[in-house]
């Protein structure tokens, strides 16, 4: 699973912190137009790692899930200095399909000026975009999660980047 060019890699994090850092990889490889669906239970760990996302694309601000507004936006930089927004979406209130015109969702799903990232995706399904970075969170013990990336589709935009997350947060399954 963590073998050079593998479109899926995993690796179990021990503490929140840990957490952060997987997320701050993910941040300092994304780009505008990308897409990460942060898959996982309540309490899992995706505002967590949304958090790490945050602080790997230099927003200052502290981040926290989008409670009442469904949607929160700061602003960012891509490693290469390049302005953007990050888009983070918490769908866990959505009362159904429909409130995702509400929200102009079609824009969160393909982000012209930024990067999405968006916790309970499932709520979604079907308006999901073609192309995204899977992130599972599954408990591995206390303090323990199972952290999975996926790129989707496995030839998409993230497969060519996983190396380098790989590279960042270490080898270990
Ligand atoms: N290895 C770990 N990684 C992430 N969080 C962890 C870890 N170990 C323990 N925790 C704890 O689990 C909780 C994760 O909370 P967090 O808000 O990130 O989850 P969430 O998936 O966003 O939940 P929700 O579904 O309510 O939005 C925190 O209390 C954190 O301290
Ligand atoms: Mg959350």
């Amino acid at each position: 699973m963590g073998h050079p060019g593998a479109p899926e890699t995993s690796v179990v994090s021990d503490s929140p912190r840990r957490t952060r850092e997987i997320g701050e990889a993910i941040g300092r490889l994304a780009r505008v137009g990308d897409v990460v669906l942060l898959d996982g239970d309540l309490g899992a760990g995706k505002t967590t790692l949304a958090q790490g996302i945050a602080a790997g694309l230099g927003v200052a601000e502290a981040v926290q899930s989008p409670t009442f507004t469904l949607a929160n936006e700061h602003e960012g930089r891509s490693a290469a200095g390049v302005p953007l927004r990050l888009y983070h979406i918490d769908l866990y209130r959505l009362a159904g399909p429909e409130d995702l015109d509400g929200i102009g969702w079609d824009e969160y799903a393909m982000p012209a000026d930024g990067v999405t990232v968006v916790e309970w995706p499932e709520r979604a399904v079907g308006l999901l975009p073609d192309a995204y970075l899977l992130v599972r969170l599954e408990p591995a013990g206390p303090d323990r999660r199972r952290v999975t990336l996926i790129s989707v589709p496995l030839d998409g935009p993230f497969a060519g980047r996983l190396d380098a997350v790989r590279d960042a947060i270490g080898n270990q399954t």
